[in-house]
């Protein structure tokens, strides 16, 4: 299997940074496909923390490549400001290449982002305020500027007072500030003049090392239920987290990807607005919040708490074809007398077995619980299946049937170490 698509399985916040750092020191080259600066991935290595919303986190094993790919939407000042601070604490990081067609992320990107949604009142979507969505539209409107073009001097200068006069125009109309043209251009030359040397023919690079049989990790970010096209549109990303947006945004076809693996969490959680059928709106909720320490890395939120749904999780395997599944912070559900999982909803009297994709009939779901037997103890010692707690065990094994996924791994705490391997066959070996 050498190429291998991490994906969230649930609304992110998986706790991926673990499992993309672990496979991105066996990779050649790890390769973001979606999205932007409004991921952010922890990583811990040797008890030092790293932070990334940009870079993929693989950068940290000097032998592999980061690319930035295609699909993706940079911030040009978040990724500087991303590879210094990492650069500072590990100087050998490995190389990186930024997509020439990957769109760049403007200040005026930042400030639509917020008047859009101030206008949408009580249907904002709560988005981090990177300025995504309005970078992904303005890539849809065919007026957004690409990496290859940012960093040619005289075509950027060009590019960006075609847009710039147009974005001041709707700039005014939201009710916000016009931006200048020359401040912003200097600014901005001056950043591009730095990304320059990354930006390359990524696609290529990715094609051809998926030819000579590389290892190839393309880590996603966000969750399968943020998808433009697969989740709970519109309180969605504007991008294609789901491994199909891997195949979009880095220049391959659905053939070459090997295995895909799902990240999710023993439980269910989502930041920002939308439906969650089994939000946890009581005092189990704050408890898992607490002792999970669910707190956003990129907006610093707390985060909607609740039950394992496992129809979102079916949902997820199939719209990503998964052939794996990595089970994170199983340690933050000890304690718990009682568990419930989410086995079909209820809607209008009816039972349904599927995530109805209207975001009004999702809304209105009743969830239909299986109450499991809980468990005890700390489990961040654990480091092999038999170790769990056997009630923890049939809580996984109940997962893996309903799914018809196996699992893959199971982590147990926020260190490298703390993972109990199933199928180390399904994860190169471990
Ligand atoms: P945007 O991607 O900033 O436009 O935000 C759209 C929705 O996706 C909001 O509900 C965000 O909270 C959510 N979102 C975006 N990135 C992440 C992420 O990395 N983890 C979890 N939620 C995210």
């Amino acid at each position: 299997m050498p190429t291998l698509v991490i994906v969230g399985a649930q609304w992110g916040d998986e706790a991926k940074g673990k499992l993309v750092d672990v496979l991105g020191s066996k990779a050649d080259l790890v390769v973001r496909y979606s999205g932007g600066n409004n991921a952010g991935h922890t990583v811990i290595v040797g008890g030092q923390e790293f932070r990334f919303h940009l870079i993929p986190a693989g950068i940290l094993h000097p032998a592999v490549t980061a690319v930035l790919g295609s699909g993706m939407v940079v911030c040009p000042k978040g990724l500087l400001e991303e590879y210094d601070r990492t650069r500072e604490l590990r100087p050998d990081l490995g190389r990186l290449a930024v997509s020439k067609a990957a769109h760049v992320v403007f200040p005026y990107h930042r400030t639509l982002d917020a008047l859009e949604e101030q206008a949408k009142g009580d249907n904002k979507v709560g988005t981090t305020s990177r300025g995504i969505g309005p970078a992904y539209q303005d890539k849809a409107s065919r007026i957004g500027i690409r990496m290859g073009e940012f960093v040619e001097p005289r075509v950027f200068r060009e590019r960006l007072r075609e847009v710039l006069e147009y974005k001041n125009r709707l700039l005014s109309l939201l009710g916000g500030e016009p931006m200048d043209f020359e401040a912003l251009h200097d600014e901005y030359a001056a950043y591009a003049e730095r990304i320059r040397p990354w930006v390359a023919e990524t696609d290529v690079l990715v094609q051809e090392a998926v030819a000579s049989g590389k290892r190839v990790l393309f880590e996603g970010a966000q969750g399968s239920m943020l998808d433009l096209d697969c989740g709970t549109y519109p309180f969605v990303t504007s991008s294609h987290p789901v491994a199909g947006g891997a195949c979009l945004g880095t220049g391959i076809g659905p053939r070459a990807i090997d295995g895909v693996v799902g990240v999710c969490k023993a439980y269910t959680t989502r930041v920002g607005s939308g439906p969650f059928p089994t939000e946890l709106l009581d005092e189990t909720g704050d408890w898992i919040r607490t002792k999970g320490h669910e707190f956003g890395t990129t907006t610093g939120r707390g985060r909607r708490c609740g039950w394992l749904d496992l129809v979102v999780l079916r949902h997820s395997a199939r719209v990503n074809s998964l052939t794996g599944l990595v089970v994170t912070r199983l340690d933050v559900l000890s304690g718990l007398e009682r568990l419930l999982v989410c086995t079909s909803y209820r809607l209008d009297g009816e039972q349904i077995v599927h995530v109805p994709s209207n975001t009004f009939e999702l809304a209105a779901v009743e969830p239909v619980y299986e109450s499991l037997p809980g468990w005890d103890g700390d489990l961040r010692s654990c480091r092999r299946w038999d170790d769990l707690p056997r009630t923890a065990r049939d809580y996984l094994r109940f997962l893996e049937e309903f799914t018809s996924v196996p699992i893959a791994a199971v982590s147990v705490g926020p260190d490298r170490e703390e993972t109990v391997p199933v199928r180390p066959e399904l994860l190169w070996g471990g």
